[in-house]
């Protein structure tokens, strides 16, 4: 039988399904030092991870390993250089997390808007004496115009939800969409200039690269409107949250909502002194029935990859296929 690691806590039937085809050494505790993880990689054809560090130093501690699976739609968790050169597969769980990411998204995009968090921590600490017409002005979602910056599956779910609210859309990709979906979606392509300009919502869906880190720094948040908001629910790292602290305590923008962070799950300890802002802890794709979808995808890929079950060599979510065939180097 061949060996896997998962890497960490899931759901118990996803462990007794892939009992049914490895021996499983499976992580029920704290996430893996690199250390711990190099041992526990050292005798193991593949592994299940989420979020877990997987560079040329791990793959090279584990000569046997031939395929990593995420359970993650964002994979920078993985050197992926690495992955090809030592020809180990990496695999991932787009799609099934689209709609529930995308609802995330506007949930924190209206507490930021409508002061939701802030409100209740005043109303927590007992200070609510009386109602009052200025209490907690925040600003309207229906009838303004939302940036969408990165424009994928994740962002074009949020996007589309955007009618209901009779929103116009703007949006700032790589590259533009199909013609079909900017009509779909009443989508407008713009500068990323452009859009932080113009947008009264801006919500982040993009993926973490060397390229986009802070993405959204000083000179990016001193374009927006200081009515705005700014929600992340992409990854930590593409803003620079030093400067939204800055930003948020000077009013420079009205409020942000956050569920990723620079070097989570330590956040930058400002954060949690300002206000206007609505702190979540990477929950974004957490619904009971999106994180079974992502764990059994998860499990698909490696069963697949490893030459077993009814998929056997072709993994759903390869994201290297090249490798696909090639010994492992
Ligand atoms: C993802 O799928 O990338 C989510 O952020 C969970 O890590």
């Amino acid at each position: 039988m061949q060996k896997i690691l998962v890497a960490r806590p899931i759901f118990p039937d996803v462990i007794e399904r892939l009992q049914r085809y490895f021996d499983v050494d499976w992580n029920q505790g704290d996430v893996l030092s690199a250390q711990e993880l190099k041992r526990r990689l050292a005798d193991k054809d593949g592994a299940l991870t989420a979020g877990d560090p997987i560079g040329a130093d791990v793959l090279a501690a584990a000569p046997r390993l031939r395929v990593v699976s995420n359970m993650a739609v964002g994979y920078n968790n993985f050197d992926m250089a690495a992955f090809n050169a030592a020809n180990v597969l990496g695999t991932n769980t787009p799609d099934v997390l689209n709609e529930s990411t995308a609802d995330f998204g506007w949930a924190l995009m209206m507490a930021a808007a409508r002061r939701i968090a802030e409100s209740e921590h005043w109303l927590r600490a007992g200070k609510w004496q009386k109602w009052s017409y200025d209490g907690f002005l925040g600003s309207d979602l229906h009838g303004s115009t939302l940036g969408v910056i990165g424009m994928g599956r994740i962002g074009q779910a949020l996007a589309r939800r955007a009618r209901g609210f009779n929103m116009q859309v703007l949006y700032h990709n790589r590259s533009r969409v199909a013609p079909e979906i900017e009509a779909e979606l009443n989508a407008e392509y713009v500068s990323k200039q452009d859009l932080l300009r113009r947008a009264d919502h801006v919500v982040l869906v993009l993926p973490y690269t060397k390229e986009n880190h802070h993405t959204i720094g000083t000179a990016e948040l001193a374009l927006m409107k200081p009515t705005a908001t700014l929600t992340n629910i992409a990854r930590g790292g593409i803003v620079d949250d030093a400067a939204l602290v800055e930003a948020l305590r000077a009013k420079r923008i009205a409020a942000a909502g956050l569920d990723v962070y620079e070097g989570e799950p330590n956040l930058n300890p400002d954060l949690l002194t300002v206000p206007n802002v609505v702190l979540t802890p990477h929950i974004a794709s957490a619904t009971e029935a999106t994180r079974r979808a992502m764990a059994n995808l998860a499990a698909d890929n490696l069963i697949a990859a490893l030459g077993e079950g009814p998929r056997a060599g072709q993994p759903p979510n390869p994201i290297n296929a090249e490798v696909i065939g090639r010994a492992r180097a």
